[in-house]
């Protein structure tokens, strides 16, 4: 366990998935557990920060001492998460946004009808949070962090990422059918805008989580 050394911050925290609605029963959604998010406010929490947790279809128990905001789709996280970071020292993004949305949403349940073919679904592009975030500093010292999951060429994707969201870190894991979601674990790779990189040996996602506020703190002190 830390020192108390997130006394008197305000961090953000996105966790979980968006869904995002076809019809009333259905939903375009992605494997996200929400962990990683969870543990980052579990530990932001114990170093003594005042925490705003804005939790996608995570379905976990809300964290001690937390304040946690439910949503569901992209565009309900932007504003909750652009709502509380108004006034935050940090926002660090874990929730695996959407990248796209149905164009449409059918306002009853879309049904099979005999002989006829499904209408294709048409998406629209998401918002892109950190990028807004990012570019519209809330606070001067504001530190935003990113996530970022590749498959291949994690570290140069991850430095194309980092610049193109304009984030301070990036958090780069490397994603596989069974490596990281869902999972107790992680291991990553935390890339800084200063050119600084930071390996994380594979464990706990609190070991990480305390990671990366050990370098968020670094950048606000
Ligand atoms: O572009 P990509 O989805 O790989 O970027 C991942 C990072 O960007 C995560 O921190 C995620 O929370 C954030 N993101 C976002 N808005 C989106 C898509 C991703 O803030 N529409």
């Amino acid at each position: 366990v830390r020192e108390p050394d997130l006394t008197g911050r305000h961090v953000v925290i996105s966790a979980g998935g968006t869904r995002e609605p076809l019809d009333p029963v259905r939903f375009l959604g992605n494997r996200s557990s929400g962990k990683q998010g969870y543990a980052l406010a579990r530990t932001a929490a114990a170093r003594g920060a005042r925490v705003t947790l804005i939790a996608a279809n995570a379905g976990l128990p809300d964290p001690a001492g937390v304040d946690v905001v439910p949503v569901g789709t992209a565009v309900q996280l932007r504003e909750a998460v652009l709502k509380a970071a108004a006034d935050a020292d940090a926002v660090v993004m874990a929730a695996a946004v959407a990248d796209f949305r149905p164009q449409t949403y059918a306002a009853g349940k879309i049904k099979k009808k005999d002989g006829e073919e499904p209408a294709p679904v048409v998406l629209v592009r998401n918002p892109d949070i950190l990028a807004e975030l990012s570019a519209d500093r809330a606070r001067p010292n504001q530190v935003v962090v990113g996530f970022a999951a590749e498959t291949d060429d994690v570290l140069a994707n991850g430095r194309t990422k980092l610049r193109r969201k304009g984030c301070d870190l990036l958090v780069v894991n490397e994603v596989g059918e069974r490596r990281t979601f869902g999972s107790e674990e992680n291991e990553a790779v935390v890339l800084g805008a200063d050119g600084s990189e930071t390996p994380v040996a594979h464990g706990p996602k609190e070991a990480l989580a305390d990671i990366v506020w050990d370098l968020v703190a670094q950048r606000l002190s």
